[in-house]
């Protein structure tokens, strides 16, 4: 480790550029578009792009495949819109049909492996038939178009092929993330008014066990709309106790039993529904960010063949989970479009050993890796040994997604992963975005740390709080300002808050909710949120959302929570919580309450530290001041407290550690 710490800060030092290799710019995708298009520099080809009615159907042209082809480009109702309005399309088609009459029929669209080393490949000809299978199943369970059903499932080909099978019926999916808990999950079936649950026995994690159907029947016992469930079965005899409904659940096995191979996808209108997927925002109530099929097939394929540059030889490992939006877009529907092979796997990065994902790299010679800093700094954690004792010479591209990434963890990356040879796509975008918008293409000179610049089409700026444009290297608000094709469409039943929430602070732009400056070359630097959601891990959870579990509990009057910088995970939780009258603080009260978050929302949310106070600092309306509660859990100069209600309760923040 000592070797690498000062390697790292001598490269910093240089505050030194990155070129890309010739070689790989040469061969790019990008670059291939370009020579069709006669365009002879980047420079041009982001200008072009500004024109959206030539850019994005010339790019779809070759990448997606209409029943009908669209009247209009963009209907641009603010903050509504339609692209490729009057298509016909349905994303399933391209994603897995297409293909399965085609040359890749026998390719490998995924080659999955288990956590305890079980594997599998499965060609676009056998996905094509799983899927026609399971949709012809859900169909007969009474799933048509526009019903939503819930997805409750581990990483396993299922998965997918379950999303599939539903955008075939044009029935929107709702995947949650199987790290959740049965309240979340109840929580998002009652949002969405899941008529079907599809999930699983259960699942291994770190060797463990993990009951998923336990948890989907606390959940469906609160859920209303739900009239089937569908359990895969992963596990079989290894599975505990796994309850069973009659009247309502059905083995997937049996339903797909006698089930035709052939489906006929369902012609929808480009702009309907694919999916809900539910992030979380400032308040406590998780949002359910609504995608379409057309645009957000176009865009999320676009950024994948240029971004990550795939090609039909590559083996393309995006090391994310599904459960949440780089999963969807990037494991499931860009790489399948695209024809792309993808490696899948279950389980825990660092399971039975730190070198898990390196030894799975030279296994399937994987050539380009998809991952979270979160992980990166884990792995830099652990020592180089580990990716040094295995042959990651397959690799030629890397990338970043989920929060920023801090120049030492890019440069460690570099050079023990990428081996000083792979250039690193550090991509921002959002659930809400649906793809790729502030990223480098390969052929970009990169900064480590720096998301470079806006994808060619995707007009982005800073501007701070009045609307100017923010100065050179200063802070203001990321901002998108003109449409895109994969944006989200709304807010599942909840059209006031879409608007309040993205498109209330200015007239014309999208706000995107981080911190960003611009700096003298006009490379972007995502600083982090600038509301109150936090990044744990790379996973999103509002401090609203910690709060209202905490507040859940009965021993607990109010709860204030924030987040601390944190060496791996980028953010830890810190809850400081008032209790009831006659309540006395303990440890056992501060381990149950972390176990009720945990309970209530998932692991991921459960707290890292927990402290009892008489009081949280508030404003005379009575909003809890987290930015004053933050500056004292890192223990920065709190500023001017003048205008809060209860001055006094800033000290008791210290008194309680
Ligand atoms: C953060 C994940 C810096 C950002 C795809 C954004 C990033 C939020 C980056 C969205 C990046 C994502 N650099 N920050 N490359 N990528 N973020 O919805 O704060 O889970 O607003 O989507 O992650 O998180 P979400």
């Amino acid at each position: 480790m000592a070797d690498s710490a000062q390697h790292i800060d001598a490269l910093l030092a240089e505050d030194r550029i990155f070129n890309p290799p010739p070689g790989l710019v040469e061969n790019s995708n990008v670059m291939a578009w370009m020579r069709d298009h006669d365009i002879q520099t980047v420079e041009e080809l982001y200008e072009r792009a500004k024109n959206p009615n030539w850019f994005w159907p010339e790019v779809a042209r070759d990448l997606v495949t209409w029943y009908r082809p669209h009247d209009k480009l963009l209907e641009w109702d603010r903050p509504f819109a339609k692209w490729f309005v009057g298509a016909e399309y349905n994303i399933a088609y391209d994603a897995v049909d297409r293909h399965a009459k085609s040359w890749r029929k026998n390719k490998v669209a995924f080659i999955y492996e288990g956590e305890p080393g079980d594997t599998r490949k499965i060609t676009y000809g056998e996905l094509a038939i799983e899927v026609n299978r399971l949709a012809n199943g859900l169909r007969r369970l009474g799933v048509g178009k526009g019903d939503r059903v819930a997805i409750y499932m581990p990483m396993t080909p299922e998965l997918p092929i379950a999303m599939l099978a539903c955008a075939k019926l044009g029935a929107p999916h709702a995947v949650v993330f199987s790290g959740f808990s049965a309240a979340a999950l109840r929580d998002r079936i009652n949002d969405s008014g899941a008529k079907v649950v599809i999930t699983a026995d259960g699942f291994y994690r770190r060797g463990r066990v993990v009951n998923l159907k336990t948890l989907t029947d606390e959940a469906v016992e609160q859920a209303p709309t739900v009239q089937s469930v569908v359990m895969y079965q992963r596990l079989g005899a290894a599975a505990e106790n796994v309850p069973w409904h009659p009247a309502r659940d059905h083995w997937w096995h049996d339903l797909v039993a006698g089930e035709s191979i052939e489906c006929e996808p369902e012609h929808l209108d480009a702009n309907d529904m694919l999916y809900l997927l539910y992030t979380s925002g400032t308040t406590g109530k998780p949002k359910g960010i609504i995608h379409a099929h057309g645009g957000y097939a176009v865009q999320t394929a676009l950024t994948l063949k240029w971004v990550f540059d795939i090609k039909d030889e590559d083996i393309w490992w995006c090391a994310a989970d599904i459960g949440w939006v780089t999963g969807h877009s990037y494991i499931v529907y860009a790489p399948l479009i695209l024809g792309a092979t993808s490696v899948l796997y279950e389980g825990a990065p660092d399971w039975p050993a730190p070198d898990r994902w390196w030894s799975m790299i030279e296994k399937y010679r994987v050539t380009t890796l998809y991952t979270s800093p979160t992980s990166i700094r884990m792995f830099m954690r652990q020592g180089e040994k580990w990716p040094q004792n295995h042959d990651l010479s397959s690799l030629r591209l890397l990338g970043s997604v989920g929060e920023p990434i801090n120049p030492e963890a890019w440069i460690w990356y570099h050079k023990y992963i990428g081996g000083d040879r792979c250039p690193i796509m550090d991509t921002w975008w959002q659930t809400e975005t649906g793809a790729h918008c502030i990223t480098p293409l390969p052929v970009t000179p990169l900064k480590p740390g720096s998301g470079t610049r806006p994808f060619p089409g995707i007009q982005a700026t800073v501007l701070d709080d009045d609307g100017n444009l923010s100065p050179t290297n200063t802070g203001g608000n990321l901002v998108i300002q003109t449409p895109w094709p994969s944006m989200l469409r709304g807010i599942y039943g909840d059209p006031g808050r879409f608007q309040e929430q993205y498109w209330s602070k200015y007239a014309v732009e999208y706000l995107a909710g981080d911190v960003t400056r611009i700096d003298n070359d006009g490379y972007f630097w995502v600083q982090g949120r600038a509301d109150d959601v936090l990044k744990v891990a790379g996973h999103r959870l509002g401090n609203s959302e910690v709060e209202s579990a905490l507040v859940s509990h009965a021993q607990v009057a109010e709860a204030a929570v924030i987040g601390k910088p944190h060496e791996i995970k980028g953010e830890s939780i810190v809850a400081y919580v008032v209790l009831n009258n006659g309540i006395e603080p303990s440890d056992e009260l501060r381990s149950a309450l972390r176990d009720h978050v945990a309970h209530e929302i998932g692991g991921i949310a459960r707290p890292d530290e927990v402290w009892f106070v008489n009081d949280v600092p508030k404003t005379r309306s009575g909003k809890i001041m987290r930015r004053i509660v933050r500056s004292k859990a890192v223990g920065e100069p709190v500023g001017d407290i003048s205008t809060l209600a209860n001055p006094e309760a800033v000290e008791e923040l210290d008194r309680a550690r």
